[in-house]
């Protein structure tokens, strides 16, 4: 493993770095401090069917036009025209209907980051021709999980995903906590640049770290300000659609309690003053706000070192919290338990997955098991058995690790069992620079399904691969 630190090193990242963490140079370094505007809530999706146990929707991929910076135009791809694209909002056991047409000058695909899809409705390229511009494409499933979900291409995802394709799937299930306001918050950031545009000259240097921007966004504005009243137990459901940036949430004064993540709600809710959301994952924390009314706390996304000389970057807001002028609610009190989840049984690893980045005639590459896709060999298995995975991760940085089609579970960290209460279905998980983790997932339906790290640049730089499960 050769250290690729001097090359980091080099001043066009420096420079980038600074100017992503809000410094004074680089590429649209001087886009100045931005104001507060008031919170944005996603606008939901039109469902045309009557049937209440199905949601029929519309959505289109096509160009749109954004303000991330002020008196600027960006020029964005869109879900029915707004960034994030239409919230989808259903209940377990639905069944999702949505109309696709592709709008956009490019071919595209949906696919359902975490929902357990037919393999046919998974979007991914080993199962979808890519939907040319002017046609459409349904999909239709059944929704079998509550929890947080989201879609996007699987077609060019650095490129379209941070031009604006991304939205949220919201599934409830039958016994949500009680909550006197809920939040979808979609974290996101884009590197733009002075005139509004996007930089799209994306060289190893930015893909390096996968890439990270100079403008945060929460649901598509910069530095939201939501207004609570104190005593009040806010729920927050975290996705973070960022190509590269890992958000480390930070709240002055509060600690999250984690009630779920990628695949729900977690048996034992935990509480911790950082929030670490990587690319792809999924958080839902709940908290009870506090202070006189005026009080403002701000929600920051301080540094954390991912690898290659990251975590010293400046902490950057990403939003505003202030308490209104009313009386406090009194009492809440945030849920202790949920509903247990079936553990999967523990074994030896009976397959190893390397993920490594290394560059080969002075051009960057990600590999897994020495190879990029599509070279990367798919593994073979058959429906319904179960699989114990040592995810090694060799590489000088985190890589997020996603598996299409089926939650897994984490069982041990660098051969430490993870403690009962840890329990966790995910699908997105960060494997930390130098470490491995095992992880074990039941292949429960046939089909090709893809993994890879979540980090855009990564996979779109071979950091893939393909799991086929026969029927
Ligand atoms: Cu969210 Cu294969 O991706
Ligand atoms: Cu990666």
């Amino acid at each position: 493993m050769q250290s690729r630190r001097g090359r980091m090193s080099s001043p066009v990242v420096a420079a980038l770095l600074i100017a992503a963490s809000g410094g004074c140079s680089g590429p649209g370094s001087d886009l100045g401090a931005p104001e507060p505007v008031p919170w944005v809530d996603l606008a939901p999706a039109t469902d045309v069917n009557p049937d209440p146990n199905i949601v029929e929707i519309d959505i289109e991929a096509r160009a749109a036009e954004k303000a991330y910076l002020p008196g600027k135009t960006t020029a964005v791809w869109s879900y029915n025209g707004t960034v994030p694209g239409p919230l989808i909002d259903a209940k377990v056991g639905d069944t999702l209907i949505v109309h696709f047409k592709n709008s956009l000058p490019d071919v595209t695909t949906i696919h359902w980051h975490g929902v357990r899809v037919p393999n046919a409705m998974d979007g991914a390229m080993a199962v979808q021709t890519p939907i040319k511009q002017g046609e459409t494409f349904t999909y239709q499933f059944q929704l079998e999980d509550a929890g947080l979900f989201w879609f996007h291409p699987h077609v060019a995802e650095d490129v379209q995903i941070q031009r604006g394709l991304y939205g949220v799937i919201r599934v409830r299930g039958p016994s949500e906590p009680t909550a006197d306001d809920e939040r979808i918050v979609v974290l996101d950031d884009v590197l733009l640049n002075k005139d509004g545009s996007f930089v799209d000259v994306i060289d190893d240097d930015i893909a390096m770290l996968g890439r990270e921007g100079n403008v945060l966004l929460i649901n598509g504005v910069t530095l939201p300000r939501l207004e609570w009243r104190a005593g009040a137990a806010e729920r927050l459901r975290i996705v973070n659609v960022a190509n590269g940036r890992f958000f480390n949430l930070a709240l002055d004064g509060y600690t999250f309690h984690v009630i779920g993540t990628d695949g729900g709600f977690i048996p034992k809710p935990y509480d911790t003053e950082k929030l670490l959301i990587a690319p792809g994952e999924r958080y839902d924390v709940m908290l009870v706000a506090k202070g006189e009314p005026g009080a403002e706390v701000t929600l920051m996304d301080e540094p954390y070192d991912r690898g290659h000389d990251t975590g010293k970057a400046p902490p950057m807001a990403l939003a505003k919290l202030r308490v209104r002028d009313e009386a406090p609610i009194e009492g809440r009190i945030l849920p202790g338990s949920f509903a247990a989840i079936e553990r999967l049984p523990g074994a030896p690893a009976d397959t190893t997955l390397v993920f490594d980045e290394k560059f080969v005639n002075g051009k960057l590459e990600f590999w897994v098991n020495g190879k990029m896709f599509p070279d990367v060999p798919p593994l073979d298995t058959i429906t319904g058995s179960l699989h114990v995975l040592d995810l090694q991760n060799d590489a000088q940085m985190d890589h997020p690790f996603h598996l299409h089609g089926f939650f897994f579970q984490v069982l041990e960290k660098d051969g430490v069992a993870l403690p009962d209460n840890a329990l966790a279905n995910k699908d997105t998980l960060i494997l930390p620079q130098k470490s491995t983790t095992r992880v074990v997932a039941r292949f429960d339906r046939p089909g090709k399904w893809m993994y890879h790290c979540h980090i855009l640049e990564h996979a779109e730089r071979g950091m893939m691969g393909e799991i086929d499960v026969s029927p």
